[in-house]
């Protein structure tokens, strides 16, 4: 991205961090770690800090979160997740789910997610949150890499779940049924929450699994993220100085709980907070989505950079019939914040968007436009207090500002992913001479703010969805049309990139339009909508290693005209 010079300033009179300096050299996690109840103790409970604890301290009849889709309209107070929270994790109980196994929520965006998560998680049980629009295949891999002992999910989505392919997985809650069908190991929802409702809490270590997201690399399956407990400490803190959430703030994050931006932005940040969450089922549409915002008189807004380009090409019209005069500020991750849509933001809403940085692997934001420091407009921002980010070449050496190199991260910060589940040699992969490299290019400036440039492998974003190329190819060769398949992202004035797969044909298939929507249907139907390519090529060779290895490089340096660089192993 430009680097530009243009800086926006904004003071909150009451900002939590007015002296960033200050207050990241005066630093200590054992200063925010004193704030938790657990304080100089071994043991303790995301789900006790972010709700019991609310009930405890005289707030249990205070909003925590509400929702809406077009057909239900709901609020649900501290004290009411606490109580539907214990009835589900008594349930699990029953079903033999003990402290560790992991229990995967496979639903649409609505509040029995949250419950089931809280439910799973209260008893020490990992909690996996699943995206809606998985299909079979992309369940499947998640479900049996984890050994998920658990299912939440609904009828709608049970075709999706491979059951005979899956002999760990030895319950399916079925949300939204009347009956259910124990041959196929089946139990319904209402059955599960026929259960005392009174408070209790299973302690953990604070090292302790708390939930797994899957998300992609540029080879291989997903990989199995695992945040522990303690990354409250850091979501709280995200929540505190990137978010700037307060008690009396309305928050809504867009982001689907199946995403780590929806868990750790979505619910964690705010609640530990003590901040009310809007929940917003169904798809995006702008005008549902400005009407969400004067509905609940949302105050902090928290989107991507795909969803506002989306409602940039809306048109202005549109949001001018809504009062969104309720907003204080918005915020953004998961891809570049042009500067562009910042102007638009500021256009719109009056205020700035605040863009932050951060990974499913590092569990929290890292680094991040704080509302209390003037924003350098395309500019990610500095670091959260307490993390040790900067720039480090190709040996792990850091650099000079204003140097191209590794976005990387001083290992351990509280956040900070506990394993990939069943493959320790990926997560070793992440670490190069005592830095975590986060595998995007970037570079600090003079002033200590961050500046995204790319990835550095092959991982794909569109929409701010992570794809790993590879999950496509495999999927892609399993068409009955499909030779080969090298996966490359291009860039898109709206999603940011999208797939294009490069293709040859098995004989006997010639090209056509049908065919190339046939093969994206495919992987839509067996993967994932966000996963599917938008753009088929079909070639009559790929180029390749002369191990068999698809030279995506190759076919995107050709697709962005750039050259090819080094093609000594290149095959043919
Ligand atoms: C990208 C999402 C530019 C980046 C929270 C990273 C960003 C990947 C930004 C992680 C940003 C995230 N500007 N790029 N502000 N935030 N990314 O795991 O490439 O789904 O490595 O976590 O998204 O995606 P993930």
């Amino acid at each position: 991205m430009k680097k530009s010079t243009e800086v926006i300033t904004r003071t909150i009179e009451d900002a939590n961090m007015q002296q960033y300096d200050e207050a990241v050299s005066n630093f200590q996690w054992e200063t925010v770690e004193k704030g938790f109840s657990w304080y100089g103790q071994e043991k303790c409970n995301i789900v006790y800090e972010a709700i019991d604890r609310k009930c405890e301290e005289g707030h249990a009849g205070e909003i925590a979160l509400y929702f809406c889709d077009g057909t239900r309209d709901e609020q649900y107070t501290y004290e009411k997740l606490q109580k539907l929270s214990c009835r589900f994790a008594r349930g699990l109980q029953n079903l033999n789910v003990e402290k560790g196994d992991r229990v995967f929520i496979f639903l649409p965006r609505t509040p029995e997610y949250y419950v089931a998560l809280l439910g799973a998680i209260r008893i020490g049980a990992i909690g996996g949150p699943l995206f809606e629009a998985f299909m079979e295949k992309a369940v499947k891999d998640r479900l049996e890499d984890s050994d998920a002992k658990v299912v939440v999910t609904t009828k709608e989505l049970l075709s999706r779940i491979p059951l005979h392919e899956l002999p760990e997985l030895k319950h399916v809650i079925l949300v939204g049924a009347d009956e259910a069908d124990p041959g196929k190991r089946q139990v319904t929802y209402q059955e599960i929450m026929r259960q005392d409702d009174s408070p209790f809490v299973e302690l953990v270590s604070k090292d302790d699994g708390m939930m797994i997201h899957y998300t992609s690399g540029s080879t291989g399956k997903p990989k199995g993220v695992l945040l522990s407990h303690y990354a409250m400490v850091h979501m709280y803190l995200s929540g505190k100085y990137a978010y700037d959430l307060r008690p009396d703030d309305i928050y809504w994050c867009v982001a689907d709980p199946g995403w780590i931006t929806g868990t750790s932005a979505g619910m964690w940040a705010p609640w530990l907070n003590s901040t009310p969450v809007v929940m917003r089922g169904g798809r995006f549409n702008p005008e549902e989505w400005y009407a969400t915002i004067q509905k609940y008189k949302v105050t902090v807004w928290f989107s991507a950079p795909t969803a506002f380009r989306m409602l940039m090409a809306s048109g202005a019209e549109i949001s001018k019939s809504y009062d969104l005069s309720s907003l204080r500020h918005i915020l953004s991750a998961g891809e570049p914040l042009n500067p562009e849509i910042i102007k638009w933001g500021v256009d719109t809403f009056d205020i700035p968007i605040y863009d932050n940085w951060w990974m499913t692997e590092t569990g929290s934001t890292i680094v991040a436009n704080f509302p209390a420091l003037p924003i350098k407009l395309g500019s990610m921002g500095k670091p959260l207090p307490g993390i040790h980010v900067d720039i480090v070449d190709h040996i792990g050496q850091p650099m000079e500002p204003n140097e191209l190199g590794n976005l990387a991260i001083k290992p351990k910060w509280p956040g900070m992913m506990r394993m990939i589940w069943n493959n320790p040699k990926k997560y070793n992969d992440y670490f190069l001479n005592g830095w975590y490299i986060s595998g995007d290019s970037a570079y600090k400036d003079e002033d200590g703010y961050f500046w995204f440039e790319g990835r550095i492998d092959d991982v794909i974003n569109t929409m701010g969805e992570r794809v790993g190329p590879f999950e496509v190819e495999s999927k892609l060769v399993e068409h009955p049309a499909v030779a080969e398949a090298g996966v490359i992202g291009v860039p898109d004035p709206i999603r940011g990139e999208v797939v294009k797969a490069y293709i040859t044909l098995r004989q006997g298939f010639k090209e056509s339009d049908e065919l190339k929507e046939d093969i994206m249907n495919f992987i839509r139907e067996k993967l994932a909508a966000h996963a599917r390519p938008r753009i088929i090529e079909v070639r009559d060779k790929l180029p390749k290693t002369r191990s068999g290895k698809i030279m995506r490089r190759v076919l995107k340096a050709r697709e962005l005209n750039m050259p090819t660089g080094d093609v000594s192993t290149i095959d043919d």
